[in-house]
């Protein structure tokens, strides 16, 4: 668990967030239907916190990510970000050009530190790239003092700002992926998976660089992932994701030690507890697979799949209820039987 205190203000308030993606089909592409990739959630980010953000392959977890970066098409829903300069702005309805600036704020960590390096430009100039379209004004000294100032903050140095990407290894380059994405001074930083393309030996080192850097200069992580354990020890609060809907959200150890959905009991019963007195539940085996979110159950999406599941939860999606403090759960049976 993360030793930083967040605050409780939101950074970021998602409400009732639907992005779909449109097929077309047949000669007139004509649309033929909507994958529903995220479908209907609401969260919010809070100050100085990390946000972990979990679920299977095709959950929906990249396109929330690239919903808030204005990076795909938004079907419904409102994105609150409160700026540096205190305004909020909902980010939904929001132009190219109007969104430009508040880009600086918003910045990404990719997965792969291979491919999300541009291989021709040396270090200095990928991580100087941001500050050229969103700090012009910064003479050529400046930036390069600043590169400098940066590469050693993620555990680099000064001078590596000439070499090139290959001569790095995957853990270093990852550290200039995250100083780009600190060039801009963001206040929110979304890193979707950000060492799973990495050796477990590596992976402890580029969190903790992570975990330092969000003390130090107080950002707020998104932090997407798939393995459990990673997003245990680094966040603070957890969403599960299923489906395109959130399942459950709550403070990291109490999701952790006291999962209340059936989904998020199946994922965690695999992930070993920390304190051998405490026990999970019996492992619960997921039967059946993923429905397509091209053609998602109606009710419940997870009711295909579940042990607890009643003819009744075919009839709405159910709602995150909150069963204890901060520890929302989205089933209606969970919520019944405790
Ligand atoms: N551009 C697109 N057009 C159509 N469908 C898409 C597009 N991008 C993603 N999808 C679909 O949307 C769903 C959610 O995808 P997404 O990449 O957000 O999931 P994810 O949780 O990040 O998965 P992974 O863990 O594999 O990275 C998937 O069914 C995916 O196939
Ligand atoms: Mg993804």
């Amino acid at each position: 668990m993360s030793a930083h205190v967040p605050s409780d203000k939101s950074l970021l308030e998602v409400q009732d967030l639907k992005i779909y993606y449109p097929i077309h089909a047949g000669v007139f592409l004509r649309h033929v239907g909507d994958v529903k990739a995220v479908d209907d959630i609401s969260f919010d980010i809070r100050q100085g916190e990390t946000l972990g953000l979990v679920g299977e392959s095709g959950c929906g977890k990249t396109t929330v990510g690239k919903g808030i970066m204005r990076l795909v098409d938004i079907t419904a829903g409102t994105m609150d970000f409160t700026r540096r300069n205190g305004e909020t702005v909902d980010l939904v309805p929001l132009s190219r050009g109007e969104m430009r600036p508040i880009r600086a704020e918003i910045q990404m960590i990719y997965q792969d530190p291979y491919s999300s390096l541009n291989p021709r430009w040396s270090v200095g100039d990928i991580i100087a790239e941001p500050m050229r379209v969103h700090q012009p004004k910064l003479t050529l000294a400046e930036r390069d003092e600043k590169v400098a100032w940066l590469l050693e903050k993620v555990g680099l140095t000064g001078e590596q700002a000439h070499r090139y990407p290959h001569e790095f290894s995957g853990g270093q380059r990852q550290r200039v992926g995250i100083a780009r994405a600190l060039s801009t001074n963001p206040r929110l930083v979304i890193s979707d998976e950000p060492v799973s393309a990495l050796d477990v030996s590596i992976q402890a080192q580029v969190i903790n660089l992570m975990q330092d850097l969000q003390e130090e200069f107080g950002l707020t992580y998104l932090f997407i992932a798939h393995d459990l354990s990673v997003v245990e020890h680094i966040s603070h609060r957890i969403a599960v994701m299923y489906l395109g809907n959130i399942v459950e959200l709550g403070p990291a150890q109490r999701v952790y030690e006291n999962a209340l959905h059936p989904y998020s009991q199946a994922l965690l019963s695999a992930v070993p507890l920390p304190d051998p007195s405490l026990k999970r539940p019996d492992r619960i085996a997921l039967e059946g697979e993923v429905p397509s979110p091209l053609a998602k159950p109606s009710g419940c999406p997870f009711r295909t799949r579940c042990p607890l599941a009643e003819p009744s939860c075919a009839e709405e999606v159910p709602k995150l209820q909150e069963l204890e403090t901060d520890h929302f759960v989205a089933c209606p049976i969970v919520a019944r039987t405790g």
